[in-house]
């Protein structure tokens, strides 16, 4: 007998649709017994959180081939995985990536744990993360809500309550879709479905495997869902970053502390970020120079504006703070972008050091 449920229409559209990525066993495989890598899982699931599929590939390469086992990641230094993560953005996930890789070792034989609640012992995995392992990788029916989700949820049921006061009621308009047949399968269903046809904007209704079902579409009103509230207005910090180059080439640099912004990775020592002019706060004596340009980044709750002073300092001279980084040594790469982009401007735009 045909299964006409929401459910068995998704599962057919993604045998047809499901987007290949590296982290992912395609539905047609799955179906022949190949089950997934829980480790790949876990931190593809880890680098998609806030960042874009499109932005995490070559992360989840450079990752996968340089620590292929979570035992691999386990074994690793923690300012090697820091500087692979730099760029990524949310740096509490790589420290807490470590944590759990360090405890699925130390605890549970190397072998990540099957179950949802299991899973959510270890340390850095949240209710996010659980279920789209316990799913993914396990096939547990649990209910895996993102921000596709809950677009695709809000849409299908004609939600107009807000984000985020709505999202105890998506997730539970969204458990009661989630099937027991080919769970794995379909929390990644909603979520493509989310990513390439029920878009945040100019969504393709037309070629929606829900287009029956959707409440939305049919009252015309899925383009403005999910609603949303006002957000508040980011305030602007201001700062000093110091950048000094020693004559043979070597740069200033100071690992930053593990909690806070940036928590653990590298970067030019600097001052506090305040929305009032910042105390200076030198890192070494010399003579200042303004690059005249200002670094500026927008993390979640409030813009960032760097002065950058930047000065050449003899051999001798000792820093009270930070650490003289070999040229040699020096990798942009490995700096968040906020820093990385105190670099270009002090060594490419301006190239004043
Ligand atoms: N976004 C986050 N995780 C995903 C997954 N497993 N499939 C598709 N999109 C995703």
């Amino acid at each position: 007998m045909r299964d006409d449920s929401p459910s068995a229409e998704l599962l057919e559209w993604y045998d047809r649709h499901a987007r290949v990525m590296p982290w992912r066993v395609p539905p047609r495989d799955r179906k022949e017994g190949v089950r997934p890598d829980p480790y790949r899982v876990w931190l593809s699931e880890v680098m998609l959180q806030q960042t874009t599929v499109a932005a995490v590939r070559d992360y989840f390469r450079r990752f996968t081939d340089r620590w292929p086992t979570v035992a691999a990641l386990a074994g690793s230094e923690d300012a090697d995985v820091m500087a692979e993560w730099a760029g990524l953005g949310y740096y509490a996930r790589a420290r807490n990536l470590l944590k759990c890789a360090r405890a699925v070792v130390a605890d549970h034989g190397g072998v990540f744990p099957t179950t949802r609640d299991a899973l959510l012992t270890l340390p850095g995995i949240g209710p996010y993360t659980a279920s789209a392992v316990a799913a993914i990788a396990y096939d547990e029916p649990a209910t895996v809500v993102d921000g596709n989700v809950e677009r695709v949820m809000a849409r299908l049921h004609n939600v107009a309550t807000p984000l985020p006061a709505a999202k105890p009621e998506l997730t539970a308009l969204a458990e009661a879709f989630t099937p027991d047949t080919r769970p794995g399968d379909y929390a990644q269903a909603v979520m493509d479905l989310g990513a390439t046809i029920c878009t945040p904007r100019n969504p393709a209704c037309g070629i929606c495997p829900w287009r029956s079902r959707c409440v939305a579409r049919v009252e015309g009103t899925a383009a403005a869902l999910p609603a949303k509230s006002p957000k508040k207005a980011k305030p602007v910090r201001f700062g000093i970053a110091y950048v000094v180059r020693r004559i043979d080439g070597a740069v200033l640099l100071e690992r930053r502390p593990d909690s806070g912004l940036l928590g653990g990775m590298l970067g030019w020592p600097g001052t506090e970020w305040s929305e009032k002019t910042p105390e200076p706060a030198p890192p070494i004596r010399a003579e200042w120079k303004d690059l005249g340009a200002e670094a500026r980044h927008t993390f979640t709750h409030f813009h960032l504006r760097l002065t950058i002073l930047t000065a050449t300092v003899p051999m001798d001279r000792t820093p009270t703070r930070g650490d003289f980084v070999e040229r040699a040594d020096y990798s942009p790469a490995a700096l968040p972008t906020a820093m990385r982009k105190v670099h270009d401007l002090a060594f490419v735009t301006h190239r004043r050091v």
